[in-house]
């Protein structure tokens, strides 16, 4: 069985297409699993799979790698707040906003607490999505360790969390901003009318395909001047390919047509 194969088959079992994950990162792993679990080839690696429930969760949970903080690169949110929230101030209506790919909630609930210093709640609509459904339980949850708030400003921390031990809780009234979903960005139609997407730490593991097709849909996604939030490795060359144009680093702006 070659390489394919095996992506047919992972397919069939999990309906997670690895074509659109990088190949030799995909491949390094599998390889690093098929000497673990003692395996002679990839036939034996999937059965494995497919009997060992644990053994399949962590070839998923390696799919998903989870890490996220509260403000994570701060330098970069106070662009976000300064140059791009803003520009948002005479917008009437709901601000739409999309952190897609959002892991445990704190990108989101990061989103909610800064637009509140500007908007009022019933102003703002933030849909959080992620395609892992663990991930999202946890994120309404909204429990997080100490590592996680650790770019968390003071006055934020003091006026939305409560401390219990060694975990921060997340007050109900950020958690009313947010609505979390599940969604697949390689696969389940995207939402409309956004005024800020913010996909972060996630693209770097896949395709140039995969990547230049999930950029022509947040384009989509994206209203007139809307705009696009990417994470720190992430930048787009060809931005203008997209209708999108850099507008600070790490923003890129719906070109209006
Ligand atoms: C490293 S976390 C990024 C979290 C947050 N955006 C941040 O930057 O802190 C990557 C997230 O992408 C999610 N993910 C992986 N593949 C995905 C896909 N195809 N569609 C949607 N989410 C995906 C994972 O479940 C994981 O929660």
């Amino acid at each position: 069985m070659d390489y394919n194969k095996f992506m047919e088959e992972f397919f069939k079992m999990t309906k997670l297409d690895l074509t659109n994950y990088k190949e030799s990162q995909m491949k390094r792993r599998i390889d690093t699993n098929i000497k673990r679990y003692d395996c002679k080839n990839y036939v034996e690696y999937l059965n494995i799979l497919k009997n060992d429930k644990k053994a399949l969760e962590e070839f998923m949970s390696y799919l998903t790698i989870n890490v996220s903080e509260f403000f994570r690169n701060p330098t970069q949110w106070d662009v976000l707040e300064k140059e791009i929230i803003s520009k948002f101030l005479p917008i009437k209506r709901t601000i739409n906003v999309w952190s897609a790919a959002c892991s445990t909630g704190d990108e989101p609930y990061s989103l909610a607490m800064l637009l509140l210093k500007y908007f009022s709640a019933d102003k703002i609509k933030i849909l959080a999505t992620d395609i892992d459904l663990d991930i999202l339980k946890q994120a309404k949850a909204g429990i997080y360790p100490d590592k996680q708030v650790i770019n968390l400003p003071s006055q934020f921390k003091s006026k939305y969390f409560k401390q219990n031990k060694d975990k921060f809780i997340i007050d109900n009234s950020i958690k009313k901003c947010v609505d979390f979903k599940q969604h697949n960005l390689l696969s389940d139609p995207y939402p409309k009318n956004m005024d800020l997407i913010v996909c972060r730490n996630v693209l770097i593991y896949f395709t140039e395909k995969a990547k230049s097709d999930i950029y022509n849909k947040f384009s989509q996604s994206l209203s007139d001047d809307g705009v696009l939030f990417v994470g720190s490795t992430e930048q787009i060359i060809t931005a203008a390919q997209y209708n999108l144009q850099p507008s600070k680093v790490f923003f890129y702006k719906k070109i209006k047509k």
